[in-house]
């Protein structure tokens, strides 16, 4: 697993390296569905290359990709699971705050997770048998503070409609936070920054914090309280295994 956990990092270094070389190149983009959901050149040629990288050296694996030409369930086998460019409305935008997202499952157990913050040049990696690192630096299990001390990250979308309650949750805290990269917000929880990241998202978006958070004393759960089915999208929320009852009682 070590080699597989080193090659991880080497790959997801070089795509996060790649993306700065072309920052600022001319982008295609086209929408998936609605104006809001977009994809460039660079989602594609991302994936592409980290999907030729992985199969080359393990030609039995598979790979659930948010750009890959079929979405699979990842319980059975070797998957890897990518997000070439989490964040790519502000990787078009902004110019930052955008990450590339790798994990790792061996018959739906988490083996091991990376989300590089590419910009910031900050890798969280980690989980299963791993440490869990921000860079060289070792991330401390968590320790919660209360509610009132704390922030959590939403989006107004989300507050706005008080989905599944989370409006009424994010009022007992010190207010929310919105960034735009899911695996980024949920890296902040990682670090402390934020109490909890809830986001309504796909497997992609959401499977390298649920094996890093896991190793943390973090849980991964449904704004309704359940398992994730890594499989579809889902309104997911990362926060510390002890403070899931007490978040629980502002949710409906
Ligand atoms: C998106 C970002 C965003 C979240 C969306 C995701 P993408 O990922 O993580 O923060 O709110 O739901 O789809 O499409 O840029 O990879
Ligand atoms: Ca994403
Ligand atoms: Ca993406």
């Amino acid at each position: 697993m070590e080699d597989k956990y080193q090659f991880a990092q080497k790959i997801v270094l070089e795509a996060g390296e790649f993306l700065r070389q072309h920052l600022h190149d001319d982008l295609e983009i086209e929408e998936k569905g609605h104006f809001t959901d977009l994809v460039t050149q660079l989602d594609k040629t991302v994936q592409e290359c980290l999907t030729k990288s992985i199969l080359e050296r393990y030609p039995k694996d598979r790979i659930l990709g948010e750009e890959s030409p079929e979405h699979l369930p990842l319980g059975q086998g070797n998957v890897w699971v990518i997000d070439p460019i989490d964040g790519t409305t502000n990787f078009i935008v902004q110019k930052a705050d955008f990450a590339v997202l790798l994990a790792y499952f061996e018959n739906g157990v988490g083996k091991f997770g990376l989300i590089y913050d590419v910009i910031a040049d900050k890798l969280y990696h980690g989980g299963g048998d791993f440490p869990v690192y921000e860079n060289e630096q070792l991330l401390p299990p968590v320790e919660p503070k209360s509610l009132k001390e704390s922030l959590i990250g939403l989006n107004a979308g989300l507050y706005a409609q008080n989905y599944d309650g989370l409006a009424d949750f994010a009022d007992q805290t010190l207010g929310t936070r919105s960034i735009g990269s899911a695996g980024i917000s949920f890296a902040h929880v990682l670090t402390g920054r934020l109490l909890a990241q809830a986001s309504y998202v796909y497997p992609w978006d959401y499977a390298a914090a649920s094996i890093l958070g896991e190793k943390l004393g973090y849980t991964l759960v449904t704004t309704k309280g359940e398992q994730p089915a890594f499989y579809g999208r889902e309104c997911v929320m990362l926060a510390p295994t002890e403070k899931i009852r007490e978040i629980k009682g502002y949710l409906q």
